[in-house]
């Protein structure tokens, strides 16, 4: 039977029923019709199978399983086919255990380093977001489980996730928020997507029709369907009018019954429900059709294998933010206090859906103790943050700390500083740890922290330890890769896919983010993350794409195969890469673009291509890139597109986005303007910006102006462009020199047409018909 088939035997109030879940797992099944049911599961850092009393917030149990590093540390790995191994792992998993859909990955921005939920996010840049998630979906998608990208769109914060609006301005929305979603849908080809609660300038997402169809399925192409967030529908009726297909969780029959009425009363066409059971359906048959019929359940070998999986997740991804004199790595011989609750106990995952219960978690302390390393412990600080206790532990971590070559505390934030549901407080770590690394620096000064944290944390004391290892959410093997990288056993290679501001204030969202009884107003626009430190020339503590290695790795031929492009090519940028040290290690080459003069808003620079790349003692690698018109463009709401201005840009290579090694220089032209519609009140220097205006206004300009534009030719000479002079050319206002007549020029520039009636005395009629003429 085909799905068309079955659809049209299912009566109205059955295909109404079927938009609605069977419980809170679970689509409803059809026998008449072959239609079973299928089942989806969070995600996205591991398989949360609930057997028993389903939710949605991390509370009754799930089935027994592996919990991966979370999407935050994952993404520090900048390694899409880890992020697509790590997509394979989770999909047999789901092939075994039944279940065809997971739900993830989460792309939001990270728009506020408190967002309880970033943890749950990949990064504050949208083309690492995209590129990572891309990858996690390929894996899964490959195994036929269905991914569902979430939670789409302008989820960035806790506080009111269910009821607030985020307002996004057009530009913003298109270059930072919905650009990993962009993405995924255009080269994933995701099964699902999931709309989040909160609404988007004023409209629910779950009602958005604007998003929902006219961006996603016109515009994007999206092929799969829309699943509501737990409990995201408030008006199912607008909802599937809007592009929903699936409203979940099924706990009534009441949203069935109102779409189903809508129909009858003529409110609701039924080709809408039509049309949304069979997107489910499509993706539900696709998911079945792949899938092998005789797969065994986990069992330990399998889940041994995914915990191997996991390590090397964790390996590849923890950050070494700092390490002075070669501290790091721990000398087999050395000494070394372990000292912190989280050496025995680590913190390796968020709190909330994505909750992984897991079979086994390894702690630093008892895996340094079984590899027989030269280790004691002290617990160090309290937990629940008790000032006794604290007391006591940290006199006890002091005495210890001065009888060995090396500390090694292990600190972050303890479990209900983050969480999905709510968001930070601050971005400051428990002040009793805090206390605790700077007594203990201050009596070794080989003092190394180690951090377990889902997002930045402010680090005061960062210039008082000798080094800083950044663990993030390891999952379940977070000890014993923190034990291997600290040893000398694997080289970091992990790059901070966030910025780490030097304090909560300095980020752009700070003014206006999380406030319960205010919606969020992106007034930051497109300038979060690096973004914004870049343009400000502010300090970071540490930046983003920053991460250091056991060796070192030198950048030189820097090639671009094109300086002079249009729009429409594709360059090819290439450099060598040498591993100048003497051990083998992994180098994450980023390539940032940026542009001289826009004549738009822009940031300094924004990643659009990175490679991993590894390389043994001595060796080089050549490493290429190709760039197209995306990158260098920005959306342009004149346009409701992307767009590459003519202008210089800047191509830059680099260790992260404040250690720019190599720069090549490109120029390009836009092939077309951005149209402009002219008014009396359109000023001059707009005019003469495009070609048509200074087709029909230059040579009017000319004869008014004289003198002024006398002196604009010469200017022109004398800054070397003899080439431009003589032409009606743009007018670039850089060249117009310090003259009396040049300084007119300019004030001239900013006048309106309309201005000509009252100070040039030109007939009203006149400046008319050059509008006219202009928009013809
Ligand atoms: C979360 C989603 C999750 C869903 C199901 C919601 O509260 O926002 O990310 O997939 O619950 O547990």
């Amino acid at each position: 039977m085909t799905i068309e088939e079955r659809i049209s035997k299912m009566t109205l109030d059955e295909k109404a029923s079927y938009l609605v879940g069977k419980d809170y797992w679970k689509t409803k099944e059809y026998k008449d019709v072959e239609l079973p049911s299928f089942m989806m599961c969070d995600g996205p850092n591991g398989l949360r199978k609930q057997e028993g009393k389903g939710d949605h917030l991390g509370i009754n149990e799930s089935i027994k399983t592996v919990c991966y590093p979370t999407a935050s540390m994952l993404a520090a790995s900048f390694d899409p086919e880890l992020a697509r191994e790590l997509g394979e792992h989770l999909g047999d998993e789901c092939q075994r255990e039944h279940v065809s859909m997971l739900l993830g990955p989460g792309i939001n921005m990270k728009r506020s380093p408190i967002c309880g939920r970033n943890f749950e996010y990949y990064s504050e840049d949208p083309y690492l977001a995209g590129t990572m998630a891309v990858g996690y979906i390929r894996g899964l998608q490959s195994r036929h489980v269905a991914a569902c990208p979430k939670h789409f769109a302008g989820n960035n914060q806790e506080t009111q996730r269910m009821s607030g609006s985020s307002y996004i301005d057009e530009r913003t929305l298109h270059e930072i928020y919905l650009a990993a979603f962009e993405k995924v849908v255009k080269e994933a080809d995701p099964k699902s997507i999931m709309c989040a609660y909160n609404m988007l300038n004023g409209t629910y997402c779950s009602e958005n029709k604007e998003l929902l169809t006219d961006l996603l399925r016109d515009k994007w192409g999206f092929k799969g369907f829309v699943v509501t967030d737990w409990g995201a529908s408030k008006d199912a009726v607008k909802g599937v009018e809007a592009g929903v297909d699936l409203i979940m969780p099924g706990i009534s029959n009441d949203s069935a019954e109102y779409i189903a009425d809508a129909v009858r009363s003529g409110k609701l066409d039924e080709r809408l429900v039509d049309e949304a059971c069979a997107r489910i359906m499509r993706t539900m048959f696709w998911s079945r059709d792949g899938q092998p019929k005789d797969v065994k359940p986990s069992d330990d070998t399998t889940r041994e294998s995914d915990y191997s999986f996991a390590r090397k997740v964790a390996e590849n991804s923890a950050i070494l933010l700092k390490n002075e004199a070669h501290t790091l790595p721990l000398g087999k011989d050395e000494k070394i206090a372990f000292i912190g609750a989280f050496a025995e106990k680590p913190r390796y995952q968020g709190s909330g859906s994505s909750h992984i219960n897991s079979a086994k978690v390894t702690g630093a302390l008892a895996c340094a103790r079984a590899e027989g390393r030269n280790v004691i412990f002290a617990e160090g600080y309290d937990l629940s943050e008790d000032p006794e206790k604290d007391e006591v532990l940290l006199k006890e971590a002091a005495a210890l700390a001065k009888k060995v070559d090396k500390v090694v505390i292990f600190a972050g934030l303890p479990n209900k500083y983050e969480s999905e549901g709510y968001d930070r407080r601050s971005m400051a770590m428990p002040e009793n740890q805090n206390r605790l690394i700077r007594e203990i620096a201050s009596v070794n000064p080989n003092t190394v922290v180690v951090l377990h944290n889902g997002s930045a944390v402010e680090m005061p004391w960062a210039d008082d330890v000798a080094a800083v290892l950044e663990m993030m959410l390891a999952g379940d093997a977070c000890g014993e890769a923190a034990v291997h990288l600290l040893y000398g056993d694997v080289n970091p290679s992990g790059k901070l896919a966030e910025s780490y501001p030097m304090k909560l204030s300095d980020n752009p969202s700070y003014l206006d983010f999380g406030l319960e009884n205010h919606d969020p107003h992106y007034g930051e626009g497109i300038f979060i993350g690096y973004r914004y430190y870049d343009k400000k020339e502010m300090d970071v503590r540490y930046p983003f794409g920053h991460g250091l290695s056991y060796t070192t790795f030198g950048y030189s031929d820097l090639a671009v195969d094109k300086v002079d492009i249009r729009d429409t090519d594709t360059i090819t940028v290439s450099l060598q890469v040498t591993n100048t040290g003497d051990i083998s290690g992994k180098e994450v080459v980023q390539l940032y673009v940026g542009e001289k003069n826009s004549k738009v808003a822009r940031p300094v620079k924004e990643l659009r291509a990175f490679r991993k790349i590894f390389l043994e003692p001595g060796e080089t690698k050549k490493v290429q890139f190709t760039l197209g018109k995306r990158d260098f463009a920005y959306y342009e709401p004149a346009l409701h597109d992307f767009y590459a201005e003519t202008g210089d840009y800047f191509i830059m290579a680099g260790s992260s986005s404040r250690d720019i090694r190599l720069t090549a220089d490109v120029h390009l032209e836009a092939t077309e303007e951005i149209p402009v519609r002219y008014t009396i009140n359109t000023s001059i220097g707009k005019i003469l910006s495009t070609k048509k205006g200074r087709e029909v206004f230059g040579p009017i300009l000319q004869a008014l102006t004289g003198g002024a534009a006398a002196a604009e030719e010469e200017n022109k000479k004398e800054n070397g462009s003899e080439a431009e002079a003589g032409k009606t050319e743009e007018l670039d206002t850089d060249v117009l020199g310090e003259t009396e007549e040049g300084a007119q020029y300019r004030q001239m520039l900013e006048m309106p047409l309309s201005s000509m009636v009252s100070l040039a005395g030109m007939p009203r009629s006149t400046v008319v018909d050059i509008v006219r003429k202009l928009n013809s």
